[in-house]
């Protein structure tokens, strides 16, 4: 009898050894290490960052030096540094007005592509800089024409991936004929006004100093208008590796105006043919654009789910107006699309204190089959609820982690508010385990700056 008893005993026992060693744990990860890097005495933030093959980070976004006349506006930025975080070179892109360094890459021969948005005489155009990795060198800088029929506003890339299967080539998305905010100053995010756009390029093989632009062999203007909604804005793709492309775009539903999180996925080998296109409201995700009831989102970020066909879209979601609350402030929003488009689970977070914002710019498929996403944790002085403590005036880098139905498995906020301002602006997955988030950051880098590049490199949560 004892016998028996003790042997279940150790079977249980066995059992939770299994279980626990294939999940992640509830507890945030210890920060590993974390860096930063300025761009002289000049405000700098990254937008995305890539783990490269050899190790190692490359990290791009873009950089106003206040204080310097002679350069210009703006300019994109980008650094190359060590899997310990040390650097290897960086470098400024961009001659006059203003460029935007919006994502990145690593094609297959390890040069460096820099997506974004570049002045070209007196327009913003779609920009892509190809970087040698070893110096920084640019081995060419090319800007793509706006389409016939959308002259008139301003172009520029988001979102880019490379092509599954297929060496040197990348989807990339973004925008044409865009609305800035003010005149010669754009918006980060352009809501409303544009037409999404989609590109293939072939990048030709590097022989000797001159390297020619890459081809493009596909472009498309989604200026469609159909259920409801356009798509204003294409802000990530995404390459499946199951024979179709999505990407996330802003969606303006054409009866309130308001925005909303949207996918289109397209034919990976027939790229004009949609399969599916979707509007995904904050209120409910299967609801028509006619039905957002006051609610609206915005996409930031997408990850592969793995090998499924789908994707994990990450942003912010603003719920509806309620009486005591004209405008209630975004809380991130997490929305898991299978292959056909369809909403398996659309998750909420953080909706305490409702005094802060929250706002997701990065997610990533965990090495377990979950997801991570950091976002941007603050309050407007505006929409500070408590305006008397300090505190809340800050902003902090959060950093969510769910499993792969969406549940939290833990919650943390990696910088404190005695530190100044940073925002989480992207994370991934590194492959031997762990995460790399990069931040806009007044905590790391130099002081006095108002921005540098943060880079955060966390220990893995998975066993
Ligand atoms: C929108 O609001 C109406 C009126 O309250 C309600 O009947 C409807 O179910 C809502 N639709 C969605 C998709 O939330």
């Amino acid at each position: 009898m004892t016998l028996t008893i003790s042997h279940c005993g150790a079977i249980i026992l066995l059992l939770f050894i299994c279980v626990f060693s294939v999940t992640a744990t509830t507890a945030p990860p210890p920060i590993k290490f974390s860096t930063g890097f300025s761009n002289g005495n000049c405000e700098a933030h990254p937008h995305a960052g890539v783990e490269l093959s050899a190790g190692g980070f490359f990290m791009v976004g873009d950089s106003v030096c206040y204080d310097d006349p002679a350069s210009p506006p703006r300019v994109q930025f980008a650094v190359k540094a060590g899997a310990d975080g040390s650097l290897e070179w960086k470098v400024p892109l961009g001659d006059s007005g203003y460029n935007y360094g919006k994502n990145c890459l690593e094609l297959q021969d390890g040069s460096l592509l820099v997506v974004g948005a570049a002045t070209v005489g007196s327009t913003e155009l779609r920009s892509m800089h190809r970087l040698d990795a070893k110096s920084g060198a640019t081995l060419s800088h090319t800007t793509f024409p706006t389409p016939e029929g959308y002259e008139g506003g301003l172009d520029g890339l988001m979102g880019a991936d490379l092509v599954f299967g297929e060496d040197l080539s990348v989807w990339v998305t973004g925008y044409v004929r865009g609305e800035g905010s003010e005149e010669g100053e754009e918006a980060m995010f352009l809501i409303g006004g544009g037409s999404m756009v989609a590109m293939k390029l072939k990048f030709p093989v590097v022989d000797g100093d001159s390297v020619s632009d890459p081809a493009v062999l596909f472009e498309r203007v989604f200026d469609e208008s159909s259920d409801g909604f356009t798509t204003p804005q294409g802000m990530r793709v995404l390459d499946t590796q199951t024979g179709s492309v999505i990407v996330v775009s802003t969606a303006t539903p054409e009866d309130d105006g308001l925005y909303q999180m949207s996918a289109i996925s397209f034919s990976s080998s027939e790229p004009s043919k949609t399969l599916w296109r979707n509007i995904y409201p904050a209120n409910d995700a299967n609801a028509p654009a006619s039905q957002t009831n006051g609610t609206m989102s915005h996409p930031y970020a997408m990850s592969t789910s793995g090998k499924d066909g789908g994707c994990v879209i990450a942003g912010h979601a603003y719920p509806e107006s309620t009486p005591n609350k004209v405008e209630p402030l975004p809380v991130g929003r997490m929305l898991r699309l299978d292959a056909n488009g369809k909403a398996v689970w659309d998750a909420r977070f953080r909706q305490d204190p409702d005094d802060h914002n929250v706002e997701c710019y990065g997610v990533s498929l965990t090495l377990d089959g979950g997801f991570i996403a950091t976002c941007g944790f603050g309050c407007m002085p505006e929409t500070c609820a408590r305006p008397s403590s300090e505190e809340n005036k800050v902003w902090r880098v959060l950093t969510h982690r769910v499993d792969g139905d969406g549940n939290e498995l833990w919650e943390n906020l990696y910088t404190d508010t005695s530190k100044g301002n940073n925002a989480g602006e992207n994370i991934i997955s590194l492959r031997e385990g762990g995460y790399a988030i990069f931040i806009d950051s007044t905590s790391w880098g130099d002081e006095g700056t108002g921005g540098n590049f943060g880079l955060m490199v966390l220990e893995s949560d998975t066993q």
